[in-house]
């Protein structure tokens, strides 16, 4: 059988990067969302004979093994998914990767143990990077090749992302190309009204993506721990809300901007408030306030009633959206209808045929979490990070890489 560009690879022992970054709770998965994203480029090159040998990450160890990041329950639930027995090694490069790669049959399946439980990956040191490159690389033996498929970490120029296919014939995945593709059309040419929700915590998270687009959206609806470093920009009070002083100045000039050039920088006229973070112990008392009378003594964890149904009549007309942070708190029901309105708003735009996408693990997390259909979004993408970045222009490294 063939796989896209790299022809013939029955037999061939195939390193496929994927993001298999998944949320766990002790060892359970809490959201496999981008395990079954993984599937289908894992199951192609298993169908068409390869042995596939999948790297991937699992949260932020520093280059030793720590048990709590074993991607162990990882590779089981993709055996699941798979409906094949799935091999796992327990470590990355050493004996177990090894044995367990040499024991692979054609179209059989294995999972190396967590790529940054070793120092190399993460490395800026090119060298560093590139001796533990090699030692994936030889995992693979005469005729091994590289599949690029985890969309995620393509911001990441690490190991096991880009220095890899630069040791090995390559390909992209057909996750990579499919996410590639849905951001290209936002970028080139988007269907207007381009409506943009922008949520999350932090507005520093976000200043790329908000500078790129206020000169390409319609309308930017900003919801999140971030509406409070703007609403303190406009001056208001925000009481013990999430508040980014040393971003005060950049709040102003973006709402100055957006004037400018045109383009509605909205924020909620009406805050749920409580007066404390929520907890497990602790039964929320949410209460609805304008967004310039939080008093002093609470902090706000989600967008009001009045905002959430202006912000879904803003979206009624929108031909495309893009949507990147939950609006509140969305764990916690008490603070999740924000958020929900918000993907109620998207799934009609999706249902009128207009292009939605809901971008980053969060917000990717919650539609979930909340119930919907992932049916009813035009896209959900795996990659939170590496998602804002292409909306910022930036080059992607792991997507470069495979262009040469
Ligand atoms: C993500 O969760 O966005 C990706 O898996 C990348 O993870 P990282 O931010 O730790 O590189």
């Amino acid at each position: 059988g063939e796989y896209a560009g790299l022809g013939e690879v029955s037999g061939k022992t195939v390193l496929v990067r994927s993001d298999l970054n998944v949320p766990l709770d002790g060892t359970t998965i809490t959201d496999d969302g981008r395990i079954r994203a993984s599937v289908p480029t894992i199951k192609a090159l298993a169908d068409a004979g390869a042995r596939v040998v999948v790297t991937a990450h699992l949260g932020r160890p520093k280059g030793a093994p720590e048990p709590a990041y074993s991607l162990g329950p990882v590779a089981a639930r993709l055996g699941e998914l798979l409906g094949q027995e799935v091999a796992f090694a327990t470590d990355t490069v050493g004996d177990s990767a090894k044995e367990t790669v040499a024991a692979l049959a054609d179209g059989q399946v294995a999972v190396l143990e967590n790529v940054r439980f070793n120092p190399g990956e993460t490395s800026k040191d090119d060298a560093e990077r590139g001796a533990f490159a090699d030692q994936l690389v030889a995992l693979t033996g005469p005729d091994g090749a590289f599949v690029s498929d985890g969309f995620g970490v393509v911001h990441r120029k690490q190991a096991s992302v880009y220095d890899v296919a630069q040791r090995l014939p390559h390909a992209m995945g057909g996750l990579v190309a499919a996410e590639i593709d849905v951001l290209r059309r936002l970028t080139v040419k988007p269907e207007r009204p381009y409506v943009v929700v922008l949520g999350g915590s932090k507005v520093s998270d976000k200043l790329g993506v908000i500078d790129n687009l206020l000169g390409k959206a319609d309308k930017l609806l900003i919801g999140g721990g971030m509406v409070f470093t703007f609403l303190a920009a406009e001056g208001h009070e925000v009481g013990k809300s999430l508040l980014e002083e040393d971003q005060l100045d950049t709040c102003r000039d973006y709402l100055r901007r957006a004037r400018e050039a045109g383009v509605e920088l909205v924020l909620p006229s009406d805050i749920i408030v409580d007066t404390e973070f929520p907890s497990g112990d602790r039964t929320p008392a949410p209460g609805s306030v304008p967004s310039s009378e939080i008093p002093a003594d609470s902090l706000g964890l989600d967008i009001g009633p009045e905002s959430a149904a202006s912000y879904a009549r803003a979206l009624s007309d929108a031909r495309t959206v893009f949507w990147n942070g939950p609006m509140g708190v969305f764990e916690v029901d008490a603070f999740a209808a924000g958020t929900k309105a918000v993907a109620e708003a998207l799934t009609r735009v999706s249902a009128a045929g207009g292009l939605t996408v809901v971008g980053g693990g969060d917000s990717a997390a919650a539609v979930r979490k909340l119930g919907f259909d992932e049916d009813a979004f035009g896209h959900i993408s795996t990659g939170g990070g590496a998602s804002l970045e292409y909306l910022e222009g930036k080059e992607l490294p792991g997507i470069t890489v495979l262009e040469s």
